[in-house]
């Protein structure tokens, strides 16, 4: 076979071998297989020194086109691979989106700030602001003001940590009342959740640390009118329509007159169940009418103003809300227990 032939047959098979490469790999292979330092294509080209002088610029032409063409159908042939493997990528990545999500697991509100969110939710409908005071109080706010002197009786029902002799851990947020009357001119409106601490045994009903709403209005013409039509609003939204309250007269040394606030048991109607031990009625707040002292402590004029307070415990009213027979199952963070919410 003369040199001429060698290059045809060259030009030949490689065409054939480009033509049926399957993928970039492959073509790549043939290009080094024709076109290589120890290509075939190469090796011909070291055999022409035994070629005719007149014949070696031909045959070196014609091996120049035959590198330009497998050159050319090596570029046509990775142009068309490239562009398979392309559209093959995109098939395997495509993503199906009617398939259903992977759940992510996120947290949510603990029961206590359900409730909180619904109880702050109820009185910034009726024109409350939101207001807070500190959990380390000291002893004139969270008694002193409040009328409950040192030596007073209500002070043993309230038994706390003290941090020094004249400041604690507040047993109450009622305190909240005189930082705020020193603070703002009436009109007032206020609620104050926050933390509240006392020297208490941990029990079903009982913990050294729970959470009170406070909730006071101050103005001219306030009436306990006012206090229960507000309080029965609250019943309502929190409990449903059917809710009745009702208005027993009790004693607190800060408002005059005082009064306990029973609201009807929503789980029997009120007629009697274990939820309200037989009574029908459930006590949830404390209340009356700001004693005039303690107006005026606040540096606001009882002759002018009057005004309504409440109080109620948060963990009270969630586990009713909510059907729970021991209180310590709100601090535990049992996820078994939170999950449920
Ligand atoms: N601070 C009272 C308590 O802890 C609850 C209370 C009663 C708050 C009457 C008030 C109120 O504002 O007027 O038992």
């Amino acid at each position: 076979m003369d040199t001429r032939e060698q290059l045809e047959q060259i030009r030949a098979e490689a065409t054939a071998s480009i033509e049926s490469a399957a993928s970039l790999q492959e073509l790549d292979a043939v290009r080094v297989k024709y076109l290589g330092k120890k290509g075939e294509l190469t090796a011909v080209l070291k055999t022409m020194g035994k070629l005719s002088p007149e014949e070696r610029p031909k045959v070196g032409q014609m091996a120049n086109e035959v590198r330009e063409l497998i050159t050319a159908d090596l570029e046509k042939r990775n142009e068309l691979l490239k562009a398979a493997q392309q559209e093959m990528k995109l098939k395997a990545e495509t993503i199906d989106v009617t398939l259903p999500g992977t759940k992510v697991e996120i947290g949510h509100k603990h029961p206590l700030s359900i409730v909180l969110d619904e109880v702050k939710e109820i009185f910034l409908g009726m024109g409350f602001e939101v207001v807070g005071g500190p959990e380390v109080e000291w002893d004139y706010y969270n008694f002193e003001a409040l009328n409950i002197p040192k030596d007073h009786p209500a002070r043993d029902t309230q038994d706390t940590f003290y941090i020094t002799e004249n400041m604690l851990l507040r047993t109450q947020t009622s305190g909240v009342q005189i930082r705020t009357m020193e603070n703002k001119k009436p009109p007032i409106r206020m609620i104050a959740p926050g933390r509240v601490f006392r020297s208490d045994a941990v029990d079903a009903t009982h913990s050294p640390l729970f959470h009170q709403i406070e909730g006071m209005a101050i103005d001219e013409g306030i009436t306990m009118g006012d206090l229960k039509g507000t309080l029965e609003t609250f019943a309502k939204k929190l409990y449903g329509e059917q809710t009745k309250i009702r208005l027993r007269p009790h004693h607190f040394p800060f408002t005059e007159p005082s009064c306990e606030i029973d609201v009807s048991c929503f789980k029997c109607g009120g007629c009697g169940c274990s939820m309200c031990k037989g009574e029908g009625w459930i006590e949830i707040l404390g209340g009356g009418m700001v004693h005039p002292k303690v107006l005026r402590t606040g540096g606001i004029d009882p002759e002018k103003y009057s005004g309504f307070a409440f109080g109620v415990g948060l963990e009270r009213i969630a586990m009713f809300r909510f059907g729970l027979d021991d209180m310590r199952l709100l601090y535990e963070n049992d996820v078994r227990f939170l999950d449920q919410f």
